[in-house]
């Protein structure tokens, strides 16, 4: 089956490359003309734009920034949107608050198309490596026309019910991640201003009950102080907001959310917003010198 796949940024890129690498027909786009030249590259179409995408294939992936770029590509609100998913089905793969998927499932139902939601669990390393987790909810009917599609990005593919749980699931996992960098950055931190061996740090830690795919890709960075992004802290800071806002709407205490919310929210203040989520060191760095950030006082 031909699939479009619109968004081609940090997970977007190579999600889309093992694609269009499988074999199938792929159309593809993105806003920014510069990021569509290695999917032209690999084999794919290139689109002029959305309704040229939506136009050529039944399903139509999107690994979009957040609700407002998937609002903006399919035209929500504007006659744009029932010309480009009637009879298709829509599948939304990047993270959104789950009230934001239910409000857009009933939208795309009811201009005649079919709903999928499919956010993945993985960075831009398991995104090239085709080894991310999805998570789906929707239809019986139309999780199984998507769920081949997604075999050449992702190793597994949990069905979670209907919408949200997929997103619900989603970011219950991010929770985990979340608290997990910070608290392998906060023990780095430790490590290293107590004059500690950081490279023996790392063995100890690799060597030990702890280590893990997260610790093995993250402590590295930590030593080198390489934040080339592989998860922006803008977007961990997003997610964050996203957990707690679901936390509070439930009534679920998530302590350890709270104070990694206001970290994130310090390392964007700090001027870090675009590097990988390992950049959180700053943040602790800065607590530690006794450092003022302008973070607002409810952490952003
Ligand atoms: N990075 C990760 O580790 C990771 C892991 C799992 C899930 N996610 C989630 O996946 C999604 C994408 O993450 P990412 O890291 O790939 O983010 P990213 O690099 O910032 O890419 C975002 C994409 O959204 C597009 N976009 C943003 N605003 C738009 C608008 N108004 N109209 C049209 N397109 C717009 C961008 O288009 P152009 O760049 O072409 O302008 C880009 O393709 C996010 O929801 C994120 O939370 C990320």
């Amino acid at each position: 089956m031909d699939v479009g796949f619109i968004g081609l940024g940090v997970m977007g890129r190579p999600m889309a490359l093992r694609l269009a690498g499988s074999g199938r027909k792929v159309t593809v786009w993105s806003r920014t003309a510069a990021k569509r030249a290695p999917l032209r590259a690999a084999g794919a179409h290139v689109a002029a734009g959305p309704d040229e995408v939506f136009r050529e294939a039944p399903v139509v992936l999107l690994m979009l920034a957040d609700g407002d770029a998937v609002d903006a590509v399919l035209g929500r609100g504007t006659p744009d949107f029932a010309a480009r998913v009637a009879g298709r089905t829509v599948v939304p793969m990047g993270t959104t608050s789950p009230a934001y998927s239910q409000g857009l499932e009933a939208d795309v139902r009811a201009a005649g198309g079919r709903y999928v939601e499919a956010p993945v669990s993985g960075s831009r390393v398991p995104a090239e490596a085709g080894r991310l987790v999805a998570m789906v909810a929707g239809e019986e009917e139309a999780v199984t026309q998507v769920r081949p599609l997604l075999e050449p990005m992702c190793h597994e593919t949990f069905v979670c019910g209907r919408v949200p749980d997929a997103l619900l699931m989603k970011l219950a996992v991010n929770l985990f991640l979340i608290t997990t960098v910070t608290g392998l950055a906060e023990s780095f931190h430790f490590a290293e201003r107590h004059g500690l061996d950081t490279r023996r740090f790392l063995d100890v830690l690799d060597a030990g009950p702890m280590a893990s795919g997260v610790s093995r890709m993250k402590a590295p960075k930590l030593l080198a102080r390489d934040f080339d992004v592989q998860a922006a802290v803008r977007d961990v800071l997003m997610n964050n907001r996203l957990i707690a806002d679901a936390a509070r709407a439930s009534g679920v205490a998530s302590p350890l959310l709270d104070v990694c919310h206001a970290l994130f929210a310090d390392t964007v203040a700090l001027g870090h917003g675009a590097a990988d989520m390992a950049a959180v060191l700053h943040a602790l760095e800065a607590r530690t010198e006794g450092v003022a950030t302008d973070r607002p006082a409810h952490g952003g």
